[in-house]
């Protein structure tokens, strides 16, 4: 989603304002821009696409200038074209935002009413009119900008820059993230700590609704009321978000390969191996005060979170609510004192799960979280911290992150069944014991990648998919719907097996793949009655189980996989991966932007 960058130096800053750019691509956009003060007065290059054609534009006309701004745009309001880019700027001011002006369309008219006439259809460009005008009848600066805060309704980022200001510029947040960096004699602000790792290691994260006054040697800091206010400096782990492919043709083979050794770092966070033990002070959650839970989550996260209530139900005997967070606020669900709200998120960042954290803050409710970006918002926000220790996921498509969400979510359920006592020392033993052997089971799974490669030579040519599931394998299902349709654009939906029946099998011809994720377990006849259904009418089934699976399945199946024989318990971690290659080799044929696929964001930061 959009990414902001700003500097003021005393050295040239167009080309660092690109380096930083660079760094949020990861974040998903469709359009980029620059702009610097020159001589005093705002100038801007902008360019549709990929940021080399901004690059292009820079090198055609360079930019000059020690003081600027930056952005990479993930279109909401107006297509993505340069006309709507950022900056959006008149002549006294230019500005960059992450987020959405909710309130545009009536300012917009009172402004145009004035006969200001707008450049673009986008909704940030109401706050550069905004602002303009209040400079044109007499406000510095500053002060037309904190005006225009409380006109303004939506989650925002802004950065903003002033013609004949070389040493002014002002960052806000309400919602949307952004961060200050210091340097010597110079100021950084951006969305996150990666786009400022190559410039400082010393940040400060603005709290909502804080605004800031940067200067080269100075930040002053004001709350929501406009009350000066003193914020943290802390170290940043930035720099270690910066990283590159490595061998690998794209981020989301590298984070696929990763998942053996980040899988086990993560678990042995909370379980200790040596005893086959949870470990008790890790989650520092009170179980004797929970009796059941409510989650949240987007996307990848809402799936892993959905296998994640299978567990705790079954080993902790918990009731477990799950909803998808754009869903979970509006829905009013009694909530109890009791109840663990608990979020999960790679980014940290999500708008919507952010959101629902929010609402359950309000209600009173205990709050845990489960996290990769640690010096995300969503992690300053929660009591609880479970952090996921998956390193940084760049691809858009989420792989590492599912798997160690999933590691950490299995640790939970065991923590708490320990805790309440509906697991035996013995069974405790047993599953830890089982999760320790996840990155065997793994690395055989990754060996499947030829095997994976060559069905996917056939999934190019088809324009739908069906995956399906019982049990854990239902969400997996899911889950493996929406990787296929992210990157490689194909049609897919992920079915509850038994549901099939219920309506999806009228989509069932001799043209419709059907991936049935049925591993040997208590569930799998039952699966195979369900086989049965798609084969007798003629659909292409892809069977992903393992030898006994294989030898018992009865169905005529195109492909099969055959996966490692592992415990019902720690399956989906395993049967994630062939998941994951099939979306990726089948993206791989047909040649999409596999790490940013179009129209997506990494970190979704609007609702
Ligand atoms: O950062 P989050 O985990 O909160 O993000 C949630 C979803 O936006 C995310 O999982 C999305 O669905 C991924 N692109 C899936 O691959």
């Amino acid at each position: 989603m959009c990414g902001i960058i700003g500097i003021i130096s005393k050295q040239p800053i167009s080309s660092m304002v690109l380096e930083a750019l660079k760094l949020l691509e990861y974040r998903g956009y469709d359009s980029a821009g620059i702009a610097t003060l020159v001589d005093g007065d705002i100038e801007r290059r902008r360019a549709e696409g990929k940021l080399v054609n901004l690059e292009k534009r820079v090198n055609a006309e360079p930019l000059s200038g020690t003081i600027g701004i930056g952005h990479t745009r993930w279109a909401t309001h107006g297509a993505p074209t340069e006309r709507n880019a950022h900056p959006h700027a008149t002549e006294q001011v230019a500005i960059v935002h992450n987020g959405i002006i909710e309130n545009f369309a009536e300012l917009r008219a009172e402004l145009e009413a004035e006969g200001i006439k707008f450049q673009s259809d986008t909704d940030t460009e109401t706050v550069a009119q905004l602002v303009s005008r209040n400079i044109r009848t007499g406000d510095a600066p500053i002060e037309a900008v904190r005006k225009v805060f409380d006109r303004l309704r939506g989650a925002f980022a802004l950065a903003f820059l002033f013609k004949g200001e070389d040493d002014l510029l002002i960052a806000a947040r309400r919602g949307s993230p952004l961060a200050i960096g210091y340097g010597e004699g110079e100021m950084f602000l951006g969305s996150d700590a990666i786009a400022l790792a190559p410039f400082t290691d010393k940040i400060t994260y603005l709290e909502d609704g804080d605004w800031a006054v940067l200067t080269r040697d100075s930040v002053t800091f004001y709350d929501e009321n406009n009350a000066q206010v003193s914020r943290i400096v802390q170290q940043s782990a930035g720099a270690a978000y910066v990283v590159n492919k490595g061998n690998y043709k794209h981020f989301m083979e590298k984070e696929i390969y990763e998942q053996p050794e980040v899988i086990s770092r993560t678990l042995a966070h909370y379980l200790d191996f040596a005893s086959s033990s949870v470990r008790e002070d890790v989650t520092n959650i009170d179980w004797s005060q929970i009796n059941r839970l409510a989650i949240s989550a987007c996307g990848t996260a809402y799936y892993a979170a959905t296998i994640g209530k299978y567990w705790l139900e079954r080993y902790a005997r918990l009731p477990v609510e799950i909803d998808i967070a754009s869903e979970f606020r509006y829905r009013e669900m009694p909530l109890s004192k009791d109840t663990l709200a608990l979020f999960v998120s790679q980014s940290g960042e999500t708008a919507d799960t952010l959101a629902s954290l929010r609402y359950c803050r309000a209600q009173g409710l205990p709050i845990a979280a489960v996290v990769n970006v640690r010096e995300s918002t969503i992690a300053r926000e929660a009591d609880i911290v479970l952090p996921t220790l998956a390193g940084p996921e760049i691809g858009v498509a989420s792989t590492k992150a599912f798997t160690c969400q999933l590691s950490v979510l299995a640790a939970l359920a065991l923590s708490a069944a320990k805790a309440k006592g509906t697991i035996t020392p013995q069974k405790e033993q047993q599953l830890v014991q089982e999760l320790a052997s996840l990155s065997g089971y793994i690395n055989q799974a990754l060996k499947l990648a030829p095997k994976v490669e060559a069905i996917c030579r056939d999934l190019v040519n088809v324009k739908h998919a069906l995956y399906l599931g019982r049990g854990t394998s239902f969400p997996l299902a899911m889950e493996g719907a929406l990787k296929l349709k992210e990157i490689s654009y194909i049609h897919a939906e992920g079915y509850a097996a038994g549901e099939l029946k219920h309506g999806p099998i009228a989509l069932i011809d001799e043209t419709m793949p059907v991936i049935v994720i049925a591993p040997y377990d208590r569930l799998y006849e039952k699966t195979v009655s369900n086989m049965q259904e798609v084969a007798a009418r003629g659909g292409r089934i892809i069977l992903i189980t393992d030898a006994e699976g294989a030898k018992h399945a009865n169905v005529h199946a195109v492909a099969t996989l055959t996966m490692p024989e592992v415990p019902e318990f720690i399956s989906p971690l395993v049967y994630a991966l062939p998941i994951q290659m099939l979306a990726y080799y089948t993206a791989v044929f047909m040649g999409t932007d596999i790490d940013q696929p179009r129209n997506l964001a990494k970190s979704v930061t609007v609702e």
